[in-house]
């Protein structure tokens, strides 16, 4: 070994350290590590060339000094990361370094001084089930964890961040929030919309707020977003960090969002009367409209919990009106009974729709009623009797309280939120990815909606679930 070394003169060793220098220059192109947690990260670079890592790290507030006040045997070390594709489809494109989220968890060195912090949670948007629950958990883990005793509850979403709306805090303690996670709905109340973050900054600042939870959709996190920027212009330490909220399952980098699980559980009962009234008579056709705006998630998972369901309509497909009758008149003629599944948003192009709401999304057109319009006229038509039922769940799925499993989920969201926090990190929701709890910036997280592949292996459970076929356009 020690023969194979080469040995170097002056010469030698001065284009040695050239090289080498040469080398830094080039790395140190696409590593920009400044104030951010997995710097070694920050060196792969997207396939295009540019530097795509460096969307995915973490905003920090000022260094960690302080020893963490838990117990934990488990600190996550900041190096951690998990990684964005599980699979080995990105190596073999020859990426060189695959894409990473920082692991979410406790840190042995924490930013805060608990006895010197104020931390404050606002829930926005419409209700979802596990609200109160992510409440009663973030008042748990400050309280209790860390020993931060000023927790303020602020009133009906972002509005509670303007003065003159005269929404008073509730003071949360232990005792306050100990049974509300059994109840459905927000103890804080919510309201939609944005506010303005520079007002919305002098409130945190007058009430020396130290972080600030906020728990809603990707409106919310776009809120949250602009409040952590005017944190930045006046340059204070105050961390903001968000807990994505929606029974839709459409938030961008986390595979679930709390609430969904819930949502998918309380579609089984209405799916089940379509079924039965379907198979109690004869020609019998359920439809049932679920929620899912701008995604399917819902529709398509309570199909495949249900398996009673013998076609799905999501927003994500086109469908032809004709194809889907054709469809179930082929139905009736073989099975007498059909159950349909519609997720809100689908089929918006043959229905009216009738502006925004306060957070600008497109108030939708009835797509369940006009299905039923449609096909009442189509066996008409052709002289064959059918019955149809047509059941709306409508809010019934999304205001009940959490299901044990959405309440698990809660509560590890609700303290990865904590610890990240306490760690000084800012403008970052918690999210879980590959079975991990992850940090994802605000950005990212607010850049687009999860949707359905329709090519993919989910949407091929559906149809080989309902037996619907796959073209209906
Ligand atoms: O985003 C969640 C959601 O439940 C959607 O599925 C639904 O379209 C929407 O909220 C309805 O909310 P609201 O009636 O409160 O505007």
């Amino acid at each position: 070994m020690y023969e194979d070394r080469v040995n170097l003169n002056v010469l030698d060793q001065i284009s040695f350290l050239f090289l080498h220098f040469l080398l830094f220059l080039i790395v140190s192109k696409f590593v920009k590590c400044k104030n951010t947690t997995s710097c070694w990260l920050l060196s792969s670079v997207g396939q295009d060339g540019e530097n795509m890592t460096e969307e995915y790290t973490i905003e920090r507030i000022g260094k960690y000094a302080l020893n963490s006040p838990l117990d934990s045997g488990v600190f996550i070390d900041d190096s951690q990361g998990v990684l964005i594709d599980a699979t080995l489809s990105d190596l073999q494109k020859g990426q060189l370094t695959p894409y990473v989220l920082e692991k979410a968890g406790p840190r042995e060195k924490i930013f805060f001084n608990p006895e010197m912090t104020r931390a404050a949670l606002v829930t926005c948007g419409g209700l979802c089930p596990g609200l109160n629950d992510v409440i009663r958990a973030i008042v748990m883990v400050l309280w209790y964890r860390y020993g931060i005793k000023e927790i303020l509850g602020l009133r009906y979403g972002y509005e509670g961040l303007i003065s003159s709306f005269r929404h008073e805090p509730l003071a949360l303690t232990p005792e306050l929030v100990e049974d509300i996670h059994k109840d459905g709905g927000t103890i804080l109340g919510t309201s939609r919309g944005p506010q303005d973050p520079v007002l919305m900054v002098d409130f945190l600042s007058k009430r020396k707020i130290n972080m600030l939870f906020t728990i809603g959709g990707d409106g919310t996190q776009r809120g949250a977003l602009a409040i952590n920027r005017e944190i930045k212009k006046r340059g204070l330490a105050m961390s903001v960090i968000g807990i994505p909220k929606t029974i839709d399952n459409d938030i961008s980098f986390t595979e679930r969002t709390f609430g969904f699980e819930t949502a998918v559980a309380m579609s089984q009962a209405p799916i089940n009367g379509g079924h039965m009234e379907a198979k109690g008579v004869r020609n019998g056709i359920g439809i049932v409209k679920l929620m899912g705006r701008e995604s399917g998630f819902i529709a398509a998972y309570a199909t495949l919990a249900s398996s009673d369901v013998n076609l799905v309509l999501i927003p994500e497909m086109r469908f032809s009106l004709e194809k889907v009758c054709s469809y179930l008149e082929e139905r009736m003629s073989k099975k007498k009974h059909a159950v349909i599944v519609v997720a809100e948003g689908a089929g918006q192009e043959y229905v009216s729709q009738e502006g925004t709401d306060a957070s600008g999304n497109k108030k939708l057109g009835d797509i369940g009623l006009f299905l039923k319009t449609v096909i009442i006229e189509y066996f008409k038509n052709r002289a064959i009797p059918v019955s149809i039922k047509y059941i709306d769940p409508s809010y019934i799925i999304r205001s009940a309280p959490a299901t044990p499993d959405d309440s698990v989920f809660c509560f590890q969201l609700s303290e990865n939120a904590v610890h990240a926090a306490m760690s000084g990190r800012t403008g970052m929701v918690v999210g879980i990815w590959n079975g991990h709890f992850v940090h994802i910036p605000m950005q990212i997280s607010v850049k687009g909606r999860k949707q359905i592949d329709t090519s993919g292996l989910l949407w091929q459970s559906v149809l080989d679930n309902t037996g619907q076929p796959r073209k209906l356009a």
